[in-house]
């Protein structure tokens, strides 16, 4: 028998974290707005990114791109250039995608109907929830990693939040702890329960509004709440970049649109086999990507990146342009610029590491 049980008590749950949010919730730019434009972008940008870093490329993303109108004729690149650094280029993709289909197809309102906005490109079943609860008022639970938590701790549901076959079960426990009248606040409420209270590890259980009704917090289980999958180990992969110069150029090479930092800039690349050294790689994967034959290689550094599913380890050699015309083998652009100038190219965090030895 978990607290939540008789539809009284889950009014009073609702009455109680909404007071609370009103009194503590932090002031955030997209907080205290309806324009749904802005609802959507900062729900995106928050979708895998936490609150304090979203802030600055929320603001600066709303300084160049207004509306949707702004967004959907700007370049790809420079929507990527305002959104780099934060990862996951798929949103900035889709985002931008989706307001061209909006400025297309809906005389650039977003759609208030659910059903149809849910369609639009990089839109789920969270963000859908999220714009439409938040920007129209309309009755539909968004469920992140916060909330889920939260709803893990006060139901006790011990399925894993991380395994999908879990989405079912917290979508309908959201569903039914929903205000029918508040639901825009109540879910930034729970949101917000989940990133100042209800967190992760030490949650503060004692100043928690809600902890009356918490079954975990009753029963002194807080800290065994959620239940996790244990992740598999992270692999590890041995790359190359090589910086090819001509004269006082440098060749970078666009990513494909689709797929990891898609659209992204960066240093010819690829991985390092077994059966060679990554002096080796970098000349096999100059002739292979681009078709140039290079001399003068030269080692200058490592750098290291995390990404969700894997991390990379990069050697990064220099050497100069011998022979051969670009043919490219997987990007889909490349120019011979100067090194300064890669600052108007959106590039990933990698390409920025390695920047900054070369200069
Ligand atoms: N995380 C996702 N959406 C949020 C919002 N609207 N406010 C605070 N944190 C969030």
């Amino acid at each position: 028998m978990t607290k939540l049980s008789s539809p009284k008590s889950y009014q009073e749950f609702r009455n109680a974290l909404l007071k609370w949010f009103e009194k503590h919730q932090r002031e955030m730019p997209w907080r205290g707005i309806d324009d749904p434009y802005k609802i959507w972008v900062s729900e995106v940008m928050l979708q895998q990114t936490q609150v304090k870093k979203v802030v600055s490329y929320y603001e600066r993303f709303i300084a160049k791109f207004p509306d949707v109108q702004h967004l959907a004729d700007a370049p790809l690149q420079d929507v990527l250039k305002v959104w780099e650094g934060l990862g996951y280029y798929a949103r900035a993709r889709n985002l931008h995608k989706a307001a061209q289909i909006i400025t297309k197809e809906y005389a650039g309102k977003i759609p208030n109907d659910y059903a149809t906005f849910r369609k639009l490109p990089g839109i789920g079943d969270y963000s859908a929830a999220a714009v439409h609860s938040i920007a129209f008022n309309e009755p539909y639970a968004a469920v992140d990693g916060n909330i889920k938590r939260v709803l893990a701790r006060l139901l006790l549901i011990d399925t894993p939040i991380n395994d999908t076959s879990s989405a079912k079960l917290f979508q309908q426990s959201a569903d039914k702890l929903l205000d029918q009248k508040e639901p825009g606040q109540f879910n930034q409420a729970m949101m917000e329960l989940g990133a100042i209270v209800c967190r992760p590890q030490s949650p503060t259980c004692l100043v928690c509004p809600v902890n009356q009704f918490c079954s975990a917090f009753q029963t002194a289980r807080q800290d065994e709440f959620p239940i996790r999958l244990k992740r598999e180990k992270v692999p590890e992969h041995h790359m190359i970049a090589g910086v090819i110069y001509k004269g006082s150029k440098a060749l970078i090479v666009q990513r494909p649109l689709d797929g990891l930092l898609g659209g992204l800039w960066e240093f010819p690349n690829g991985n390092v086999e077994e059966s060679e050294n990554a002096e080796q790689a970098c000349i096999r994967h100059i002739s292979d990507v681009v078709n140039l034959s290079v001399s003068k290689i030269k080692y200058i550094t490592r750098v290291r990146h995390a990404f969700t599913h894997f991390k990379i380890v990069v050697d990064v050699y220099t050497c100069d342009y011998q022979s051969g015309e670009v043919d490219l083998n997987g990007p889909i652009d490349a120019k011979w610029i100067k090194l300064n100038e890669l600052k108007d190219y959106p590039l990933p965090r990698t390409t920025h590491k390695i920047l900054e030895e070369l200069i």
